[in-house]
């Protein structure tokens, strides 16, 4: 079993995605409603002076229509209670990364959040998972953060991982990270504070295609990324820094959720096959995530 990580071009020789195993996609999506999200601080450059902006109501409405994009798309949509004081608890997507073991047991590793704020939500996602089945693990080493799928992200269809660090996570924790889901995984540094996540810059459309943003990127990483998929999309300056068009969510590799208004992204992903559909999330990039980490991929 391969659970080698790869950090560049040279580890790759020898290296192709046709020969990992495949994966089921996931059937359903796991969201927590937004009752109690806000911005209260600064996280990340998205956040800067959008403290107390928060318009309650349109996050609401803005919520629940990606929710009914999932369900309309096909994947069952389950809700984790949402806890009083975690105002980020929204975004699913980062305290914990999810993912079935080659024989097929069904995982949740739980993440290691940067901020202490965000670290008191991952209790609530431990219990939830574990109440639905998962095995739980938790990295070892003690001292390095992981943020689970904002910056570990599968590739689609297939078993082997994307890792992302540099602001959020740490490079050492994927070597765990490989073993507790026995894939590869290939190492991305991200360099731009603005794309502090994987997910702000790297949205896997197929197993043959990509939409990046690349200035988020060192030149080792654009080289893996080019190396693997044969067709990358490139994400334009403003589309991906002020709507974040590169936080789309792919579903089964047919339909691309992503942010109103991302015109050419979205007809760069029409022009291969790939259905876009615009939904309006202005209220979750207050705080720096879109349609991908609102929701969390389950099996
Ligand atoms: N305010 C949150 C944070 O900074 C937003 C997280 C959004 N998630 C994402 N994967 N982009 O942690």
């Amino acid at each position: 079993m391969n659970t080698q990580v790869y950090a560049n071009a040279n580890d790759l020789r020898g290296f192709s995605v046709k020969n990992c195993a495949s994966m089921p996609q996931p059937g359903g999506v796991l969201m927590c409603p937004p009752d109690h999200y806000d911005v209260v601080d600064v996280k990340n450059p998205f956040m800067i002076g959008k403290a107390g902006t928060v318009d309650k109501a349109a996050a609401r409405a803005q919520w629940e229509g990606v929710r009914d994009a999932y369900a309309a798309n096909g994947k069952l949509v389950k809700l984790i209670d949402p806890v009083e004081g975690l105002e980020d608890m929204t975004f699913c997507a980062n305290t914990t990364m999810v993912g079935l073991t080659t024989r097929m047991d069904r995982v949740c590793l739980l993440s290691r959040m940067r901020h202490p704020s965000r670290r008191r939500e991952v209790p609530y996602f431990e219990a939830w998972f574990k109440k639905e089945g998962y095995r739980i693990e938790r990295l070892k080493d003690e001292t390095a953060m992981f943020e689970g799928m904002g910056d570990c992200v599968w590739h689609p269809g297939k078993r082997l991982l994307w890792g992302g660090y540099g602001f959020r996570s740490d490079p050492e924790v994927y070597k765990e990270v490989a073993e507790i889901f026995e894939a590869p995984v290939i190492l991305l540094r991200l360099v731009n504070e603005r794309f502090y996540h994987l997910d702000t810059c790297f949205c896997p459309l197929s197993q043959e295609s990509v939409l990046i943003y690349p200035s988020a990127f060192d030149p080792e990483s654009l080289g893996l990324i080019l190396k693997i998929f044969p067709i990358v999309l490139v994400a334009e300056e403003y589309e991906a820094t002020k709507l974040l068009a590169c936080n789309a969510a792919v579903v089964d590799s047919k339909v691309a959720l992503m942010q109103k208004g991302s015109d050419i992204a979205a007809r760069h992903i029409r022009a291969i096959g790939i259905n876009p559909v615009e939904l309006e999330t202005g209220e979750f990039m207050k705080s720096g995530g879109s349609v991908f980490c609102m929701r969390m991929p389950v099996y």
